[in-house]
Protein backbone atom coordinates (compact mmCIF):
# COMPACT_ATOMS: atom_id res chain seq x y z
CA UNK A 1 0.00 0.00 0.00
CA UNK A 2 1.76 3.54 -0.98
CA UNK A 3 2.07 6.15 1.38
CA UNK A 4 -0.98 8.96 1.56
CA UNK A 5 1.26 12.01 0.47
CA UNK A 6 2.69 14.08 3.52
CA UNK A 7 2.65 10.84 5.86
CA UNK A 8 5.48 9.27 6.86
CA UNK A 9 5.91 6.02 8.17
CA UNK A 10 9.21 6.38 10.53
CA UNK A 11 8.10 6.82 13.91
CA UNK A 12 8.65 10.60 15.28
CA UNK A 13 11.52 9.18 17.90
CA UNK A 14 13.44 7.41 14.77
CA UNK A 15 13.23 11.28 13.04
CA UNK A 16 14.80 12.75 16.76
CA UNK A 17 17.24 10.47 16.90
CA UNK A 18 18.80 10.95 13.47
CA UNK A 19 18.35 14.75 14.15
CA UNK A 20 20.48 14.56 16.79
CA UNK A 21 23.05 12.11 14.81
CA UNK A 22 23.15 15.20 12.44
CA UNK A 23 23.45 17.70 14.79
CA UNK A 24 26.28 15.84 16.82
CA UNK A 25 28.55 15.51 13.75
CA UNK A 26 27.67 18.92 12.81
CA UNK A 27 28.70 20.37 16.22
CA UNK A 28 31.56 18.33 16.18
CA UNK A 29 30.08 17.11 19.53
CA UNK A 30 30.51 14.28 21.62
CA UNK A 31 27.37 12.75 23.24
CA UNK A 32 29.21 11.34 27.18
CA UNK A 33 25.56 9.45 29.27
CA UNK A 34 25.70 8.51 32.53
CA UNK A 35 24.25 4.93 33.44
CA UNK A 36 21.33 6.40 34.78
CA UNK A 37 19.71 8.16 31.79
CA UNK A 38 17.02 6.87 29.81
CA UNK A 39 17.04 4.06 27.45
CA UNK A 40 17.30 5.53 24.05
CA UNK A 41 19.90 8.45 25.29
CA UNK A 42 22.30 5.59 26.23
CA UNK A 43 21.77 4.06 23.04
CA UNK A 44 22.80 6.96 20.83
CA UNK A 45 25.56 8.30 23.10
CA UNK A 46 29.34 8.00 22.38
CA UNK A 47 30.43 6.91 25.83
CA UNK A 48 27.74 5.37 28.31
CA UNK A 49 29.13 5.31 32.35
CA UNK A 50 29.88 5.65 35.48
CA UNK A 51 31.34 9.14 36.80
CA UNK A 52 35.09 7.95 36.82
CA UNK A 53 34.42 6.72 32.93
CA UNK A 54 32.72 9.85 31.97
CA UNK A 55 35.43 11.87 33.21
CA UNK A 56 38.29 9.92 31.72
CA UNK A 57 36.30 10.18 28.65
CA UNK A 58 35.50 13.86 29.36
CA UNK A 59 39.48 14.69 29.34
CA UNK A 60 39.95 12.56 26.63
CA UNK A 61 37.81 13.91 24.05
CA UNK A 62 38.76 15.55 21.25
CA UNK A 63 35.06 17.08 20.49
CA UNK A 64 34.20 20.81 20.36
CA UNK A 65 31.37 20.32 22.09
CA UNK A 66 31.01 17.83 24.79
CA UNK A 67 27.29 16.99 25.55
CA UNK A 68 26.58 15.69 28.68
CA UNK A 69 23.79 13.88 29.42
CA UNK A 70 24.10 13.40 33.39
CA UNK A 71 23.35 15.97 35.92
CA UNK A 72 24.86 18.89 36.61
CA UNK A 73 28.06 18.15 38.24
CA UNK A 74 28.65 15.81 36.12
CA UNK A 75 28.92 18.53 33.16
CA UNK A 76 30.69 20.87 35.22
CA UNK A 77 33.29 18.50 35.86
CA UNK A 78 33.76 18.28 32.51
CA UNK A 79 34.04 21.89 32.12
CA UNK A 80 36.36 21.92 34.69
CA UNK A 81 38.76 19.85 32.66
CA UNK A 82 37.79 21.23 28.92
CA UNK A 83 37.61 25.05 29.82
CA UNK A 84 38.09 25.90 26.40
CA UNK A 85 35.16 23.43 24.70
CA UNK A 86 31.22 24.23 24.97
CA UNK A 87 29.81 21.71 27.63
CA UNK A 88 26.25 21.30 27.58
CA UNK A 89 23.63 19.88 29.73
CA UNK A 90 20.04 19.55 28.51
CA UNK A 91 18.44 20.16 31.21
CA UNK A 92 20.14 23.45 33.10
CA UNK A 93 17.90 21.54 36.38
CA UNK A 94 19.49 18.17 36.42
CA UNK A 95 20.85 18.70 39.51
CA UNK A 96 22.00 15.98 42.74
CA UNK A 97 20.25 16.07 46.16
CA UNK A 98 24.13 15.59 47.60
CA UNK A 99 25.03 18.20 45.92
CA UNK A 100 22.52 19.68 47.77
CA UNK A 101 23.53 18.84 51.18
CA UNK A 102 27.11 20.60 51.14
CA UNK A 103 26.98 24.44 49.64
CA UNK A 104 30.33 25.46 49.26
CA UNK A 105 29.88 28.00 52.06
CA UNK A 106 28.44 25.54 54.83
CA UNK A 107 32.01 24.08 53.50
CA UNK A 108 34.05 27.44 54.04
CA UNK A 109 32.69 28.09 57.33
CA UNK A 110 33.08 24.72 58.98
CA UNK A 111 37.18 24.67 57.60
CA UNK A 112 37.49 28.03 58.81
CA UNK A 113 35.78 26.64 62.25
CA UNK A 114 38.02 23.67 62.46
CA UNK A 115 41.05 25.31 60.54
CA UNK A 116 42.72 23.71 63.73
CA UNK A 117 42.63 20.19 62.45
CA UNK A 118 43.99 21.42 59.02
CA UNK A 119 42.00 18.47 57.61
CA UNK A 120 42.73 17.08 54.13
CA UNK A 121 39.14 17.28 52.01
CA UNK A 122 38.29 14.50 50.18
CA UNK A 123 34.82 15.33 48.33
CA UNK A 124 32.71 12.91 46.52
CA UNK A 125 32.34 14.21 43.06
CA UNK A 126 29.08 14.34 43.34
CA UNK A 127 29.33 18.14 44.56
CA UNK A 128 29.62 21.88 42.99
CA UNK A 129 32.76 23.50 41.56
CA UNK A 130 32.73 25.53 44.39
CA UNK A 131 33.19 22.44 46.94
CA UNK A 132 35.75 20.61 44.67
CA UNK A 133 37.85 23.92 44.86
CA UNK A 134 37.94 23.78 48.35
CA UNK A 135 39.51 20.56 48.26
CA UNK A 136 42.59 18.59 48.23
CA UNK A 137 41.19 15.50 46.09
CA UNK A 138 38.05 14.33 44.35
CA UNK A 139 36.65 10.88 44.42
CA UNK A 140 34.40 8.59 42.72
CA UNK A 141 32.57 5.77 43.98
CA UNK A 142 34.76 3.83 41.62
CA UNK A 143 38.22 4.74 43.36
CA UNK A 144 37.22 5.90 46.76
CA UNK A 145 39.03 3.73 48.70
CA UNK A 146 41.81 3.79 46.71
CA UNK A 147 41.35 7.49 46.68
CA UNK A 148 41.59 7.51 50.80
CA UNK A 149 44.28 5.14 50.98
CA UNK A 150 46.29 7.52 49.56
CA UNK A 151 45.74 10.89 51.75
CA UNK A 152 48.87 11.95 53.84
CA UNK A 153 49.43 9.80 56.88
CA UNK A 154 49.72 12.53 59.53
CA UNK A 155 46.86 14.18 58.52
CA UNK A 156 43.16 14.04 59.50
CA UNK A 157 40.42 13.43 56.55
CA UNK A 158 37.21 15.34 55.74
CA UNK A 159 35.05 13.26 53.99
CA UNK A 160 32.55 15.12 52.01
CA UNK A 161 29.35 14.74 51.23
CA UNK A 162 27.99 11.59 51.25
CA UNK A 163 28.29 9.86 54.38
CA UNK A 164 26.94 6.10 53.24
CA UNK A 165 29.76 6.12 50.81
CA UNK A 166 32.19 7.61 53.57
CA UNK A 167 30.97 5.04 56.22
CA UNK A 168 31.17 2.20 53.79
CA UNK A 169 34.77 3.32 52.61
CA UNK A 170 35.93 3.26 56.18
CA UNK A 171 34.90 0.07 56.14
CA UNK A 172 37.34 -0.84 53.41
CA UNK A 173 40.53 0.40 54.78
CA UNK A 174 42.14 1.56 57.94
CA UNK A 175 41.64 5.31 57.87
CA UNK A 176 39.47 6.83 59.80
CA UNK A 177 37.37 10.03 58.75
CA UNK A 178 35.14 12.66 59.84
CA UNK A 179 32.06 12.75 57.48
CA UNK A 180 29.58 15.45 56.59
CA UNK A 181 26.28 14.54 56.66
CA UNK A 182 24.67 14.11 53.03
CA UNK A 183 23.09 11.62 51.22
CA UNK A 184 21.84 10.53 47.94
CA UNK A 185 18.02 10.77 48.07
CA UNK A 186 17.23 8.30 46.22
CA UNK A 187 19.63 5.27 47.68
CA UNK A 188 18.47 6.15 51.29
CA UNK A 189 15.09 4.81 49.85
CA UNK A 190 16.02 1.29 50.01
CA UNK A 191 15.56 -0.53 53.13
CA UNK A 192 16.74 -3.46 54.85
CA UNK A 193 13.56 -4.56 54.73
CA UNK A 194 12.45 -3.84 50.93
CA UNK A 195 15.58 -5.87 49.84
CA UNK A 196 15.44 -8.57 52.51
CA UNK A 197 11.33 -9.18 51.27
CA UNK A 198 12.91 -9.50 47.32
CA UNK A 199 15.92 -11.71 48.85
CA UNK A 200 13.15 -13.83 50.33
CA UNK A 201 10.93 -14.30 47.02
CA UNK A 202 14.56 -15.43 45.26
CA UNK A 203 16.51 -17.46 48.45
CA UNK A 204 19.39 -17.94 45.53
CA UNK A 205 19.63 -14.26 44.34
CA UNK A 206 22.73 -12.27 44.70
CA UNK A 207 22.74 -8.64 45.85
CA UNK A 208 24.93 -5.96 44.43
CA UNK A 209 24.38 -2.65 45.71
CA UNK A 210 25.62 1.10 44.84
CA UNK A 211 27.89 2.37 48.12
CA UNK A 212 25.37 5.29 48.40
CA UNK A 213 22.50 2.82 50.34
CA UNK A 214 22.44 2.86 54.08
CA UNK A 215 24.98 0.47 55.97
CA UNK A 216 22.10 -1.71 56.61
CA UNK A 217 21.51 -1.91 53.22
CA UNK A 218 25.04 -2.96 52.59
CA UNK A 219 25.30 -5.83 54.95
CA UNK A 220 22.73 -7.88 52.43
CA UNK A 221 24.82 -7.29 49.90
CA UNK A 222 27.46 -9.78 47.60
CA UNK A 223 28.68 -6.71 46.55
CA UNK A 224 28.89 -3.02 46.45
CA UNK A 225 30.36 -0.41 43.70
CA UNK A 226 30.20 1.56 41.31
CA UNK A 227 27.33 1.50 38.33
CA UNK A 228 30.55 0.88 36.14
CA UNK A 229 31.86 -2.31 37.88
CA UNK A 230 28.04 -3.42 38.24
CA UNK A 231 28.11 -4.66 35.01
CA UNK A 232 31.34 -7.31 35.52
CA UNK A 233 29.66 -8.39 38.72
CA UNK A 234 26.16 -9.13 36.39
CA UNK A 235 28.35 -10.85 33.58
CA UNK A 236 30.65 -13.15 36.32
CA UNK A 237 27.99 -13.80 38.60
CA UNK A 238 27.51 -17.46 38.87
CA UNK A 239 23.94 -16.84 40.24
CA UNK A 240 21.44 -16.17 37.43
CA UNK A 241 18.94 -13.98 39.68
CA UNK A 242 20.49 -10.68 40.62
CA UNK A 243 18.82 -8.22 42.70
CA UNK A 244 20.40 -4.72 41.48
CA UNK A 245 19.80 -2.10 44.58
CA UNK A 246 20.80 1.36 42.59
CA UNK A 247 18.61 3.71 40.57
CA UNK A 248 16.47 1.91 38.17
CA UNK A 249 18.34 3.43 34.65
CA UNK A 250 20.77 0.58 35.20
CA UNK A 251 18.59 -1.71 34.40
CA UNK A 252 18.96 -0.94 31.14
CA UNK A 253 22.99 -1.61 29.87
CA UNK A 254 22.94 -4.57 32.35
CA UNK A 255 19.86 -6.00 30.35
CA UNK A 256 21.68 -5.82 27.23
CA UNK A 257 25.20 -6.33 28.68
CA UNK A 258 24.33 -9.52 30.92
CA UNK A 259 21.52 -10.92 28.78
CA UNK A 260 21.52 -14.49 30.56
CA UNK A 261 20.87 -13.22 33.82
CA UNK A 262 17.40 -12.53 35.64
CA UNK A 263 18.04 -8.71 36.94
CA UNK A 264 15.34 -7.51 39.22
CA UNK A 265 15.55 -3.70 40.44
CA UNK A 266 15.79 -3.16 44.04
CA UNK A 267 12.68 -2.45 45.51
CA UNK A 268 12.12 0.36 47.79
CA UNK A 269 9.01 0.34 50.78
CA UNK A 270 7.28 2.30 48.15
CA UNK A 271 8.03 1.60 44.95
CA UNK A 272 9.55 -1.42 42.37
CA UNK A 273 11.96 1.23 41.08
CA UNK A 274 13.87 3.63 42.04
CA UNK A 275 14.14 6.44 40.15
CA UNK A 276 16.60 9.76 40.32
CA UNK A 277 14.03 13.08 39.30
CA UNK A 278 17.51 14.80 38.34
CA UNK A 279 18.27 11.76 36.17
CA UNK A 280 15.20 11.50 34.20
CA UNK A 281 14.79 15.68 33.59
CA UNK A 282 17.12 14.78 30.37
CA UNK A 283 14.67 14.06 27.57
CA UNK A 284 15.32 13.27 23.70
CA UNK A 285 13.90 16.32 22.87
CA UNK A 286 16.00 18.66 25.14
CA UNK A 287 18.72 16.72 24.23
CA UNK A 288 17.87 17.87 20.15
CA UNK A 289 17.27 21.23 21.22
CA UNK A 290 21.13 21.88 22.98
CA UNK A 291 22.60 20.36 20.50
CA UNK A 292 20.45 22.93 18.28
CA UNK A 293 20.89 25.96 20.15
CA UNK A 294 24.30 25.02 22.09
CA UNK A 295 22.23 25.72 25.60
CA UNK A 296 22.18 25.73 28.40
CA UNK A 297 26.23 25.97 28.91
CA UNK A 298 28.30 25.24 32.08
CA UNK A 299 30.43 28.49 32.74
CA UNK A 300 32.43 28.28 36.09
CA UNK A 301 34.48 31.19 36.92
CA UNK A 302 37.79 30.89 36.72
CA UNK A 303 39.47 31.55 40.19
CA UNK A 304 36.79 28.40 41.23
CA UNK A 305 37.68 26.30 37.96
CA UNK A 306 41.68 26.49 37.85
CA UNK A 307 41.19 24.99 41.83
CA UNK A 308 38.83 22.49 41.16
CA UNK A 309 40.54 21.58 38.70
CA UNK A 310 43.60 20.52 40.68
CA UNK A 311 41.48 18.55 42.84
CA UNK A 312 40.00 16.88 39.90
CA UNK A 313 43.39 15.97 37.90
CA UNK A 314 45.06 14.83 41.21
CA UNK A 315 42.16 11.84 41.38
CA UNK A 316 42.72 11.20 37.77
CA UNK A 317 46.20 10.67 38.10
CA UNK A 318 46.08 8.84 41.63
CA UNK A 319 43.17 6.17 40.11
CA UNK A 320 45.33 5.69 36.85
P1 LIG B 1 28.57 6.12 39.80
O1 LIG B 1 29.79 6.95 39.65
O2 LIG B 1 28.79 4.82 40.50
O3 LIG B 1 27.90 5.92 38.47
O4 LIG B 1 27.54 6.91 40.73
C1 LIG B 1 27.00 8.16 40.38
C2 LIG B 1 25.77 8.48 41.10
O5 LIG B 1 25.29 9.59 41.04
C3 LIG B 1 25.16 7.44 41.89
O6 LIG B 1 23.97 7.90 42.44
FE1 LIG C 1 22.51 12.51 42.93
FE2 LIG C 1 21.36 10.36 43.97
FE3 LIG C 1 20.56 11.25 41.60
FE4 LIG C 1 22.97 10.06 41.89
S1 LIG C 1 20.96 9.14 42.14
S2 LIG C 1 22.53 11.94 40.76
S3 LIG C 1 23.55 10.79 43.95
S4 LIG C 1 20.37 12.35 43.56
Amino acid sequence: MSEPPGMSTSSPALDLREEILRLKNERNAVILAHNYQIGVIQDLADFVGDSLGLSYQAQETDAEVIAFCGVHFMAETAKILNPNKTVILPDRDAGCSLEQSCPAPALQKYLEDHADRNYYVIAYINCSAGVKALSDVICTSGNAIRIVEQAPPDRPILFVPDENLGAWVMENCDRRMDLWKGACYVHVEFTRNSIQKIKDEYPDAVVVAHPECTTAVRLLADEVCSTEKMISFCQNADARNIIVVTEGGMLHRLRKEAPGKNLIAGPTDNCACSECRYMKMNTLEKLHACLENLEPQIEIPEGIRRKAEAAVVRMLEQSR
